[in-house]
């Protein structure tokens, strides 16, 4: 059973319900780029619709800082969600106070009413009880389905659950299980890619995740700064010197718990990052001073490979390359595919996550050829760091998990 409540566990019916999305959807020239945050709605949408419940959606969008601003209105958004949701979508020009008040009045069972970008109001981000308690006072109950937001200890995430029965929504469910089956009991061995330009944006990452998996695989940027630490030529790449001596602890600490760390043993490298510039790949010792490092090589795609071939889970968070300027995409768009054929046999059990992650899935065409995508970027990194997230922790969950 989970270890927190669930639609399964309230009655919801005639019931008016709050629930607290990500909506922070990417737009570009006023129209939404990708909906699948969105979509991820829709298993509690339909649990909450078929119980006739009146539906509430709370978000925020962008960071307009307590100050209204159009540009970071919901109300961009009305069509996209229309299209998602498969029916129109209500709107009240605010979140809290008169507008909100009489739009929920009007309100319908199965109808969806979405309200004004929460973060117009500089108490949503003070997790202010007043506004909280001003927000709860539209509905019964509340529903978290945003584990994207729930890193952050903001009213809509953690002090609404003080004044309404709180339980989780499906997608939150799906994604607390997800990462529960890769990290808390995982089956083994398991394998974790990382990858990302700083090993200083995921040090606490990278030294939670040796303690905890049996292959650290790491890739991008970061990988340099290892490279450069154990002595390897690494040309006018990206590398953060004042990190090599921790690069050195972790590759130690790693070697204390039994975990494998896997660096790059060729390169793709590159004079120039532009797209169609030829591809050339060398040994990790044969950098020369003028190269830049772009992506892993042929080699170590094909040590990766055959290592995930005996692991049981894999979690995935960075792209290895430059996957946005091919051919650098081509270490990562390999080991998309040996993931996704692997897990499409049932032989892996496997989880990606983070924005540059999925886009870098979507662009090799394997999303959906993976056990579980985090649509979540900062959740999704505290998480693996081992830290507890505000908003879960809010729905009730107590056990330790680092
Ligand atoms: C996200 O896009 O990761 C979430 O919506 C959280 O947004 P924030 O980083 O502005 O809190």
């Amino acid at each position: 059973m989970a270890p927190f409540l669930t639609l399964d566990d309230v009655d919801v019916s005639h019931k008016t319900v709050l629930v607290r999305a990500d909506l922070n959807l990417p737009m570009q020239d006023g129209c939404v780029t990708d909906s699948t945050r969105a979509q991820r709605l829709l298993p509690t949408l339909k649990a909450l619709k078929e119980r006739q419940a009146k539906i509430i959606l709370l978000s925020h969008f962008g960071r307009p800082k307590g100050q209204r601003s159009e540009a970071e209105s919901l109300k961009h958004l009305l069509p996209a969600l229309t299209k998602s949701f498969g029916q129109p979508v209500l709107f009240a020009n605010d979140c809290i106070g008169v507008a909100a008040e009489s739009a929920v009045r009007t309100l319908h069972p199965g109808e969806i009413l979405l309200l004004e970008n929460l973060r117009f109001h500089a108490d949503e981000e003070k997790n202010d009880a007043v506004f909280a308690k001003a927000l709860a006072s539209l509905g019964d109950l509340y529903v978290n389905d945003a584990f994207s937001c729930s890193h952050r200890a903001h009213a809509s995430v953690v002090a609404i659950t003080q004044f309404l029965p709180a339980v989780a929504g499906r997608g939150m469910q799906a994604e607390l299980e997800a990462l529960a089956s890769i990290l808390n009991n995982p089956k083994r061995p398991l394998m974790a890619i990382v990858a990302g330009s700083k090993v200083s944006t995921k040090l606490t990452l990278l030294r939670n995740l040796v303690q905890k998996v049996d292959h650290l695989v790491v890739g991008g940027g970061m990988a340099n700064t290892f490279l450069s630490a154990l002595g390897f030529p690494i040309g006018h790449s990206l590398c953060e010197t004042e990190m090599m001596d921790t690069a050195r602890l972790i590759l130690k600490e790693a070697s204390a718990s039994g975990c494998e760390v896997i660096l790059p043993q060729d390169v793709a490298v590159t004079l120039d990052l532009k797209a169609k510039t030829p591809r050339r790949v060398v040994p990790v010792s044969d950098v020369q001073a003028y190269d830049k490092i772009v992506d892993i090589g042929e080699e170590t795609v094909a040590d990766i490979n055959a290592k995930l071939s005996g692991c049981a889970s894999v979690v995935w968070n960075g792209p290895v390359g430059v996957f946005e300027v091919p051919p650098f995409d081509v270490g990562s768009v390999a080991l998309a595919k040996c993931i996704a054929d692997q897990t499409v046999k049932g032989n892996l059990i496997s989880v990606a996550g983070g924005g540059d992650t999925l886009a870098a899935l979507a662009h090799a065409g394997y999303v959906d050829r993976f056990s579980y995508t985090s649509t979540a970027g900062g959740a999704f990194l505290e998480w693996l760091e081992g830290k507890e997230l505000p908003g879960v922790k809010a729905l009730g969950i107590c056990e330790s998990r680092s």
